[in-house]
């Protein structure tokens, strides 16, 4: 039966719901073996899904696991995803610019694997900040500040989970019906009313052209129809870092000086867009209208005073927050324009640093990280620095040429 479902799929045959479930609620009771998903997963990145398995599967996952209810909460959820990409700390912006707009944000974020880490990790490197709240506390938290978040509670969508682990040691990440599925059942399963997803293209991203990008996106907002859930998506570039920072303490500093109303550039940039869908979804305004809003509690300082409130009240000491960590500047080797600055290889190098984890267990180090000191088109001196390497390593290595270009 499991080798019929498979190569079903491999002769380009579309598959039942309940072939689907049987093989893939197999696969989560250890009856379907990694090899035999593997091979799976690999007839459906070449054969592709049809929109009746897209959907199917989506509610697969869903039902693997808990649904949140969030129901007590008198008004509009909306959600924000990223896709994920190098020196993303929007969600550290986003989530108390849009709370202090009184549009109630509750996030159940994770952790990261791979190059840098995830939103919980970023608020854990704030001394005492606590990512593990109760269902009661999240609750309590909801009504008195309007802003929570924390790590997941319950079980949600655990096949995902599974299957992503698989994925992700089989050349199986970049399907799109597998990526649109995947986010929005955790979406759906995390209660949201209302998503915003943040889809990166580039070369330190998932997805690496703009052609898949417009594919994902049509796909998730009709995934969100289906579920009457309103989507609504932003592409944006992931061939160059997000920001300054890369490194989780270093990012959590420049989300901060952002609120502070100190800095321009792409993540301010990208933060007030994606802030002003959510606004425009919760409160059921048009998007120019909530940027206007946006921008107001950016420069008024209110969205700093809620981010202040929401780490206070989970327990976290932002006057603490400060480097431990040796300084390695990387120096330009030659005078010229700086043209390109390669988000993939300056993760890589953060990881190397200590600032992301290879396998579940691996610890970060929350001092860790890169701040570039450099804008695409400055002028370089030989001498100049480029970048400086926060690290507990001795002396690190690194390929100057790989990750800036000068000429
Ligand atoms: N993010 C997810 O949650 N799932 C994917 O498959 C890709 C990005």
């Amino acid at each position: 039966m499991i080798l019929d479902i498979i190569s079903k799929k491999a002769n380009k045959y579309e598959l039942t719901k309940e072939e689907l479930e049987t093989i893939f609620m197999g696969y989560l009771k250890g009856e379907v073996k990694d090899y035999q998903m593997s091979a799976f997963l690999m007839a459906i990145c070449i054969n592709d899904m049809s929109d009746s398995e897209i959907f199917a599967l989506t509610d697969i996952f869903i039902r693997s696991g808990d649904v949140l209810d969030l129901s007590f909460i008198d008004a509009i959820k909306v959600d924000k995803h990223s896709t994920g990409g190098v020196g993303d700390k929007t969600t550290l912006i986003i989530a108390p610019l849009v709370a202090s707009l009184n549009v109630p944000v509750i996030k159940m974020s994770g952790r990261g694997l791979g190059y840098t880490g995830g939103t919980i990790d970023k608020l854990e490197s704030i001394p005492g900040f606590t990512v593990d709240l109760t269902e009661e506390e999240i609750k309590k938290q909801a009504k008195e500040i309007g802003l929570v978040i924390t790590s997941q509670t319950k079980d949600l969508a655990p096949l995902d989970k599974k299957v992503y682990a698989l994925r992700d040691v089989t050349a199986t990440t970049n399907s799109i019906p597998l990526i649109a599925s995947s986010i929005m059942s955790k979406k759906i399963a995390g209660g949201a009313d209302k998503i915003v997803i943040d889809i990166k293209v580039g070369n330190g991203a998932l997805i690496k052209t703009k052609e898949e990008a417009e594919r994902l996106s049509s796909l998730l907002i009709k995934i969100g129809t289906y579920y009457q859930k309103e989507v609504r998506t932003v592409i944006s570039d992931m061939n160059r870092p997000l920001g300054h920072n890369i490194g989780n303490k270093l990012e959590v500093m420049e989300a901060l000086d952002v609120l502070k109303g100190n800095t321009k550039g792409n993540l301010l940039d990208l933060s007030l867009t994606l802030a002003s869908k959510m606004v425009s979804l919760g409160k059921g305004i048009s998007e120019d209208k909530a940027m206007v809003e946006v921008k107001e509690n950016l420069q008024n300082g209110k969205a700093l005073d809620k981010f202040l409130e929401f780490v206070k009240y989970q327990h976290g000491n932002i006057d603490e927050l400060e480097i431990n960590a040796k300084v390695y500047n990387i120096k330009a080797n030659k005078n010229g324009t700086l043209k390109d600055i390669n988000a993939l290889n300056i993760a890589k190098l953060s990881e190397y640093l200590g600032a992301g984890r290879k396998s579940k267990d691996e610890k970060i180090d929350y001092n860790a990280g890169i701040v570039i000191k450099k804008e695409i088109g400055d002028e370089i001196k030989e001498g100049d620095i480029l970048a400086s390497l926060y690290t507990n390593i001795d002396n690190p290595t690194f390929n100057l040429e790989r990750i800036f270009e000068i000429s």
